[in-house]
């Protein structure tokens, strides 16, 4: 029995999905903790993409729990295209569980989280316009809806009778938008409701039977440790906690009842939207890694936005090692940097105000733009690795630069990704129960 987490070490889009995919062969559940569908997670299974945003990955095994946790949440309208998608994909749906207690994405806040991103100007945080935020921002101000209040007409009517007229004050008064009428949402989402009542449970409890049965539970992560409310890049995070502790918190799991958390990283850096990106390349390398035009080109999942990229950052990884209590890593699209005769590795950062050189991040605030990358240099290996099946037929050089990550960020690498088919992996210890971090660091 393990129960293990897997989440991003860097800005989103690691490569999570195909590790979730992976390790979900063995696991009897497989819940999503928050987030909702801003996600786009990617798994390639016999030449067959498939594009998931609200349901786990480990839908591609008949039979698994799939969970939607109280932490996510959740536009009714894009779920149930979701689940028609996979249906028609020929997946099975019937052992999916979404949670009462989960958050609704309502028209208004669809409409919002466009109209604060176009006020916001230059300021803008780059959002993926799924309403995510202002959903959040309703949950902790206790005006959310629900996904039980769907099901009960009455409630969702008192409910919606005086958050309505509310939200069309700012609608019409602040952003010059029309104004929504609250009946037509309240039949819309009703029969959302009807639709998805089969699903919806409190799924908390299903996870904690899970766990007296001794089963394997898989937690699927969103976004990525910098996109974390609280210890992100903010205020250029997403409104949720992709961080490890999140996945106790949105799912409603004692912490005590995790054996494992497994992160994951691309062996370069990416990012989606805007905020600060030390190690970004704009030149050929910037070009290099993005592959415009091929099947593994860097571009957004849910928006087709072109991604920023950029060299693996070591310090940004040791500080999610830090705050996620990372047992071990799976290093993703190794196979990017085949094509590159130099690799730079960004090891630490230099205060161009003050000169002082961090090793550690010292703040993820205002002084991150103050902050300039310091590199060193390695060997590229100019050779494919898609075949690669074994550690040990890796090229030398490829394997200096996992020794090399490794090492500075003081985790050890379990899986190697390289290439997006389920098989185009290394898997160099066993995840779950291999090796896993020791703390050596001094203090600093
Ligand atoms: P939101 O989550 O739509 O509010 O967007 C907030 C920030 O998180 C923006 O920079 C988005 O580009 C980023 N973001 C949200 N979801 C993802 C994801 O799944 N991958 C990468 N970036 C994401």
């Amino acid at each position: 029995m393990a129960n293990v987490i897997v989440v991003g070490a860097q800005f989103g889009d690691e490569g999570k999905a195909k590790v979730t995919d992976l390790l979900a062969k063995n696991a009897d559940v497989v819940v999503r903790y928050q987030g909702g569908c801003n996600a786009g997670h990617t798994v390639v299974v016999g030449g067959k993409t498939y594009k998931f945003h609200l349901i786990p990955s480990g839908i591609l095994y008949p039979g698994t729990i799939c969970v939607l946790s109280p932490g996510m949440v959740i536009d009714p309208k894009a779920l149930i295209n979701e689940i028609k998608s996979i249906r028609s994909q020929g997946l099975d749906d019937s052992g999916l569980k979404v949670s009462a207690y989960a958050h609704v994405t309502m028209p208004y806040h669809l409409m919002l989280d466009e109209a604060e991103e176009a006020s916001r100007g230059e300021a803008k945080i780059g959002t993926t316009k799924r309403g995510i935020g202002p959903t959040y921002a309703d949950k902790c101000a206790r005006s959310g809806i629900r996904l039980e209040d769907l099901l009960d007409e009455e409630v969702l009517k008192a409910k919606l009778e005086w958050l309505v007229p509310r939200k069309n004050v700012i609608l019409e008064r602040l952003y010059n938008l029309p104004s929504l009428d609250a009946q037509a949402i309240l039949k819309e989402y009703a029969a959302y409701g009807k639709e998805l009542a089969k699903y919806v449970v409190d799924t908390a409890a299903v996870i904690f039977q899970a766990v007296q049965e001794k089963k394997n539970i898989l937690f699927e992560g969103a976004q990525g440790t910098l996109l974390d409310l609280d210890h992100g890049s903010y205020p250029y995070v997403t409104s949720s906690s992709p961080s490890a502790g999140g996945a106790c918190i949105g799912a409603g799991v004692g912490p005590t009842m995790i054996d494992r958390v497994i992160g994951v990283a691309k062996a370069y850096s990416t990012r989606v939207g805007e905020g600060p990106f030390p190690t970004e390349q704009f030149g050929e390398a910037g070009e290099g890694l993005r592959q415009t035009g091929t099947a593994w080109a860097e571009v957004g999942t849910t928006t087709g936005r072109p991604r920023r990229c950029g060299w693996f950052d070591c310090v940004l990884g040791r500080y999610a090692v830090r705050v996620n209590g990372l047992d071990c890593l799976a290093i993703t699209k190794l196979d990017v940097l085949d094509q590159f005769d130099r690799i730079k590795v960004c090891v630490a950062y230099k205060d161009s105000v003050t000169g002082k050189v961090y090793k550690e991040l010292p703040s993820i605030g205002s002084t991150f733009q103050h902050l300039e990358p310091v590199y060193e240099d390695l060997p590229g290996w100019n050779e494919s690795t898609r075949k690669v099946r074994q550690a040990k037929d890796l090229p030398a050089k490829a394997k200096s630069y996992l020794e090399f990550l490794s090492q500075k960020l003081e985790v050890p690498i379990a899986i190697v990704s390289v290439g997006p088919e389920r098989d185009d992996t290394i898997i160099i210890e066993d995840p779950i129960h291999g090796p896993k971090r020791v703390l050596v660091t001094a203090p600093v």
